[in-house]
């Protein structure tokens, strides 16, 4: 059983789905804590309502970045904390604190990455005009958003989306990718290699593309 910390700054909707999966036994997981830098977060009744501890780290009590990490190790201390799932956690957090997790935190975005990194990924995507977005999960190292990609979800940017309407599509697939990858891990089968990641066990080879605007000549 792996032991997770949970990193929320809000609603905690993707701490959601990771709760559902482990209380379905969907991933072999147990959160021990749950972690917010913001007292107000609505994550932080999601992990009470399932008896999950749940501790504010607020980083405006501390004058420097580094005593902000330190107060968030102080938290994690009493637990064994195998792996910590950033989820919609709006801090950067450093390689003070890093290196004492090495590949042992990982981070969900809502875009198809390096494409579109930092905090409006969805947006940025949209108004590029890109025809395909979605989200990936990735070990986070020092950079914002860079890291090793565990997985991916492809959403389409249909035609008549607004902004709205392609967040709650992106979300829909967060909600089972960061489940899915944290699954992986606990099964041991992550392994990393320089900057990619290889996954055990995959069986079938993806052989698949999708088009977007339909390429109806070849469709005859
Ligand atoms: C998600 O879109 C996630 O990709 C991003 O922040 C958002 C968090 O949403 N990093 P929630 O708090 O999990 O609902």
């Amino acid at each position: 059983m792996l032991n997770i910390a949970v990193f929320i700054s809000g609603s905690g909707s993707n701490l959601q789905s990771i709760i559902d999966n482990c209380e379905s036994g969907n991933v072999n997981a147990k959160i021990q804590l749950v972690l917010s830098n913001e007292p107000d977060a609505f994550g932080i009744e999601r992990a009470k309502k399932h008896n999950i501890p749940a501790v504010t780290v607020n980083h405006r009590d501390y004058s420097s970045r580094q005593d902000f990490e330190d107060a968030i190790c102080q938290s994690l201390k009493d637990y064994n904390i195998d792996l910590i799932c950033l989820a919609g956690f709006m801090r950067v957090l450093t390689a003070h604190f890093l290196n004492q997790f090495p590949n042992k935190v990982i981070n969900i975005h809502p875009a198809l990455l390096p494409s579109f990194a930092g905090t409006q990924g969805q947006q940025d995507a949209f108004d590029y005009g890109v025809k395909f977005t979605g989200c990936t999960v990735h070990f986070v190292d020092t950079g914002v958003d860079t890291g090793p990609i565990i997985i991916q979800a492809v959403v389409p940017v249909k035609q008549d989306d607004t902004l709205e309407i392609l967040k709650k599509r992106i979300l829909a697939q967060e909600h089972k990718v960061y489940p899915q990858a944290i699954q992986y891990i606990a099964q041991g089968a992550v392994k990393i290699s320089g900057n990619k990641v290889v996954i055990d066990g995959l069986a079938n080879a993806l052989d698949f593309a999708e088009i977007y605007p339909p390429a109806k000549i070849f469709d005859k």
